[in-house]
C-alpha cells in the first residue's frame, strides 16, 4: 500500500488543534498541517483549566480550526485516508467536542475513523518529521502526565513507572502559583529561577533512590509552598525557583536514570526521549540528557511543539493505527481515563 494522509483533532485539554500528516510505507512522516489554538488566556484569570469553559471554547473553535489545517495541507477531504481523534484520557467533555467532530467527518466523507489515546499520541510525537525507529523509551512530562514508557511500537507500549500523586507540570504550576506566578506556572518559575541559586533550601527528594521508577511530587509541592509564602525578597523567590526547578529535574533523571538501566537489559537500540510540555525547561533537558550520556543512552527532545499538545501527533498515532488495519467503531467512546 502507498502512504496514508490522515487528519488528526485533539481536544482533550485547552488547545483545539487539527494537522493533516502524511505516513510513508517505511514509517517516515510528514506534517503538511499543524494549526492549534490555545485557549490559555481564557483560563488565566482562574488560574488554571476550567472544564466547562474549555468545551465551550473547543465547539467554538473546531470547525474553524479544521478547516485552516485542510486548507493549509492542500490535499482536499478526497486526499485523505482516514480522520484520528483524541478519545482520551482528558477533560471529557472537550474529548467529545473532538471526537464527535471526527465522526461526522469520517461519515459524511466515508473515511475510517481512528480513536486515538493521547498518551500514544505523546509517544509517537518524536517521529514526527524526522526517523526516530522503535523502539525507545520514553519520559512523557506534561500538566496531566508523568510516566516513562518502554515504546515498542503503535499499540506496543509498557509503563514504567507514573506519579503517584501529582504529574511534573502541575507541581511547577501549583508552586508558581504559591510564587504569585501566573498561569501556566512552569514557563513563569523557569524565568524566575534565572540568575537564582538554590542552594539554601534542602527540599524533600521524594523516592530517590528507591527501586521503582514511580515519580511523586506532592511533597516538594507542600514543602516549597509552604517556602513560598514566606519569601520576602525577589532574590528569596528567584533562589527557591531555582531550588524547585533543580529538585523535579532531578527527581525526573533518577527515575528516568533507573528505568535505562531496566530497558538496556532487553534492547540495544538506546534512545532516551523526552516530550510533554515540562520537556520545555532547558534545567530539565540537560539534567536528563546527561543522565542518559552516563547510561549511554542517546537523547532526544522533540521541538517544542510537538512536545506540547498537538494534532499532529493525534494524526500520526492514527496512521500508524490505519497501517497496521486498526480501525475504530463509529460509536467508539469518549474516555477520561485511559491508561496505556
Ligand atoms: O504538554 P502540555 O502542553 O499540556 C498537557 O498537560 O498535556 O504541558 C503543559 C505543562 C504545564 O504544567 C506547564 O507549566 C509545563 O508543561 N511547562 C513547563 C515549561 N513549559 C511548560 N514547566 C517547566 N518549565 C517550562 N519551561
Ligand atoms: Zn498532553
Amino acid at each position: 500500500t502507498g502512504p496514508l494522509v490522515v487528519l488528526g483533532l485533539e481536544t482533550s485539554c485547552d488547545e483545539t488543534a487539527a494537522s493533516v500528516v502524511r505516513l510513508t510505507p517505511d514509517g517516515a512522516a510528514t506534517v503538511l498541517s499543524s494549526v492549534v489554538h490555545s485557549q490559555i488566556d481564557d483560563h488565566a484569570a482562574y488560574g488554571g483549566v476550567v472544564p466547562e469553559i474549555a468545551a465551550r471554547s473547543h465547539v467554538e473553535m473546531i470547525a474553524g480550526v479544521t478547516a485552516r489545517a485542510m486548507a493549509e495541507a492542500g490535499v482536499g477531504y478526497d486526499g485523505l485516508d482516514g480522520v484520528a481523534a483524541t478519545a482520551g484520557p482528558g477533560l471529557v467533555g472537550g474529548v467529545m467536542v473532538g471526537l464527535s467532530f471526527g465522526k461526522a467527518v469520517a461519515l459524511a466523507r466515508d473515511l475510517p475513523l481512528v480513536a486515538v489515546n493521547h498518551l500514544e499520541g505523546h509517544a509517537v510525537s518524536a517521529r514526527l518529521g524526522r526517523p526516530v525507529d522503535y523502539p525507545f523509551l520514553l519520559l512523557l512530562v506534561s500538566g496531566g502526565h508523568c510516566q516513562l514508557l518502554e515504546v515498542r511500537g503503535i499499540g506496543d507500549m509498557t509503563r514504567l513507572g507514573t506519579t503517584i500523586d501529582d504529574a511534573a507540570g502541575e507541581a511547577f504550576d501549583k508552586i508558581a502559583k504559591a510564587l504569585g506566578l501566573g498561569y501556566p506556572g512552569g514557563p513563569a518559575l523557569e524565568r524566575l529561577a534565572e540568575g537564582g541559586d538554590g542552594g539554601r533550601f534542602d527540599l524533600p527528594r521524594a523516592l530517590l533512590g528507591r527501586k521503582d521508577c514511580d515519580f511523586s511530587f506532592s511533597g516538594l509541592k507542600t514543602a516549597a509552598s509552604r517556602l513560598a509564602h514566606a519569601c520576602e525578597t525577589d532574590r528569596d523567590r528567584a533562589d527557591l525557583a531555582d531550588a524547585v526547578q533543580g529538585a523535579i529535574a532531578r527527581q525526573l533523571a533518577d527515575r528516568s536514570d533507573r528505568a535505562m538501566k531496566a530497558y538496556a537489559e532487553r534492547h540495544d537500540h538506546r534512545l532516551l526521549v523526552v516530550a510533554g510540555g515540562v520537556a520545555a525547561n532547558r534545567t530539565v533537558r540537560a539534567t536528563l540528557e546527561a543522565a542518559a550520556a552516563r547510561n549511554g543512552f542517546a537523547f532526544l527532545a522533540p521541538p517544542m511543539a510537538w512536545c506540547t499538545d498537538n494534532a499532529a501527533m493525534i494524526a500520526l498515532a492514527g496512521a500508524e493505527r490505519l497501517q497496521k488495519g486498526w480501525i475504530s467503531d463509529i460509536d467508539a467512546a469518549a474516555r477520561p481515563r485511559w491508561p496505556l
